[in-house]
């Protein structure tokens, strides 16, 4: 089987990861910070390495600061929730995932309005003129993903983060498509939150994601419980990471989490990205080779390839794909909003998504079938 569906989630493993995901659950996996024998303190020993780890990473400068949830939607609507109130006006790209878009229409109904910047075909300037033009005296948050799910357009986080600090906004970054991609230093680009999977481009397994909160930036908690520590009070601890944590933490997940992160920085980001920039140009090239198929926004080169075939609805041709062992995702992939944006069918567009684990000759074999198919 060829597995080309890595922007939903990577199934290639390295094998550091599935043994210590193993390893915990055989030898270290007590409740952590819940007692004080040696298997829970194995336990908390390991998540505290993954928040050192993704704090050193990802430029926080405080593993405190680096909060667990159980995916990257859920980090989302804790930063989202968490800072956003009634009378508050919020600005989000037009290459948001529902796991933006949906949480601010929820919000609407309690008084938030948000309104939408334009990314495609634009420059970093024309980015920030769409932004400023949208700005209110009421806008609180700019809520935004640095990399698309379904092409490879990122967007200028730097840049933004310089307005967002100028006009005091808050910049919530959605890292779903760009951690284990992209270079990323929370500090440096001055994100206040930054939400990310572990089970993704870091090759983490699934139920397990990350929300990195900047100096200052202290949302409500999305859930109230326990938290390990303090017990008696009948709210919960003023201090991250417990006041946002509450209940066990997946911590066969945070420790395949860790080996993941090990992998990406043992192979590095700039290797990485050649890597799977070169399965990028090889498929583009490939597919612009048939008459039959139309891309969308194949000049950013990236992780992400999508296309349609004129005549064959985009499900249909990923099950006939999937028939001749391809794994690819079709459809609107939970981002109308961004496909609406590219100018896609209803029905959507197919989804190539590499990882620095795919191999050149696996683009030749979707090349070959795709002749039999087309
Ligand atoms: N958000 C993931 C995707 O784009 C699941 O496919």
């Amino acid at each position: 089987m060829i597995y080309l569906d890595n922007a939903a989630t990577t199934f290639i493993k390295p094998q550091a990861v599935t043994e210590a995901v193993m390893n915990c659950i055989r030898f270290e996996c007590g409740n952590p910070g819940r007692g004080a024998h040696a298997i829970s303190l194995a336990a908390a020993e390991r998540i505290y390495a993954c928040r050192e780890a993704l704090s050193d990473f990802f430029g926080v400068g405080a593993p405190e600061r680096v909060i667990f949830t159980l995916n990257t939607t859920h980090a989302l609507n804790l930063a989202i929730k968490g800072v956003l109130g009634y009378g508050d006006h919020a600005l989000i790209s037009e290459l948001e995932h529902n796991a933006v878009r949906r949480p601010l229409y929820a919000l609407a109904a309690q008084g938030v309005q948000f309104d939408v910047f334009p990314v495609v075909g634009l420059d970093t300037e024309a980015i920030l003129r769409g932004i400023r033009e949208r700005l209110t005296p009421k806008t609180a948050a700019l809520i935004t993903t640095h990399a698309s799910n379904i092409c490879s357009i990122s967007l200028p986080i730097r840049a933004i983060g310089a307005l967002c600090k100028e006009k005091g906004i808050r910049l919530i970054v959605d890292a779903a498509q760009s951690a284990g991609h992209l270079p990323i230093d929370l500090r440096d680009m001055q994100i206040s939150a930054l939400a990310l999977p572990a089970h993704k481009a870091l090759f983490g397994i699934q139920g397990c994601g990350a929300l990195l909160l900047a100096e200052g930036m202290d949302p409500k908690p999305l859930l109230e419980g326990g938290s390990g520590v303090d017990s008696a009070p009948l709210v919960m601890p003023n201090e991250p990471p417990e006041r946002y944590e509450a209940g066990t933490l997946p911590t066969p997940a945070i420790a395949g989490l860790l080996a993941g992160l090990n992998f990406v920085r043992s192979l590095g980001l700039d290797e990485i990205r050649r890597r799977t920039e070169a399965l990028f140009l090889a498929a583009r090239e490939r597919l612009l080779s048939f008459r039959d198929l139309e891309l969308y926004q194949a000049d950013a080169v990236g992780s992400v390839l999508l296309f349609n075939h004129r005549q064959i609805p985009s499900t249909e041709l990923a099950r006939t794909l999937d028939r001749e062992g391809i794994a690819v995702r079709a459809g609107l992939h939970c981002a109308p909003l961004a496909h609406r944006a590219l100018g896609t069918p209803a029905g959507g567009a197919v989804r190539l998504g590499f990882s620095s684990l795919n191999t050149p000759e696996e683009i030749d074999a979707l090349y070959s079938v795709l002749r039999r198919i087309v």
